[in-house]
């Protein structure tokens, strides 16, 4: 009897600390997206709202994430020359382009 009510009290706190844990984790993926939404209110100027650019500039919304966050790396590296993405990039931390790649990229 006496060790029943300890694990019914075992299990119920593992349940607890998994619930706690999952809704950490949901909190940590909505402070990336945040985040990246914040960014590209930086970039919507030149690249439109949410990268649906209707100009000249390329739209960057339908970029695959792996050539959003290379174009991102290469500019700021100035392996890519540009006009003025080169100083926009150097700006960015790779934790800012991973954030700006999950929310504007596919
Ligand atoms: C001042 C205007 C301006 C702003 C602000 C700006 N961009 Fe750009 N972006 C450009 C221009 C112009 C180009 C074309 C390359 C060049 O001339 O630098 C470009 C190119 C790019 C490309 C390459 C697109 C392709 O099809 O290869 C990416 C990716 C990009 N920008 C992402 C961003 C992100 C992300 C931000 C916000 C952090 C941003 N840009 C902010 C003007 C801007």
């Amino acid at each position: 009897m006496r060790l029943e009510g300890s694990t019914t009290r075992v299990v119920i706190v593992l349940t607890l600390l998994l619930v706690a844990s999952s809704v950490s984790m949901s909190m940590a993926a909505d402070t990336h997206s945040s985040r990246g939404a914040a960014l590209m209110n930086a970039c919507a100027a030149c690249h439109g709202p949410d990268g649906h650019s209707q100009g000249a500039i390329p739209s960057i919304y339908a970029l695959p994430k792996e050539q959003l966050v290379d174009a991102l790396r290469a500019f700021r590296s100035g392996a890519r020359p540009g006009t003025v993405m080169n100083r926009i990039a150097k700006g960015l931390s790779d934790d800012d382009i991973a954030a700006l790649a999950m929310h504007a990229a596919r």
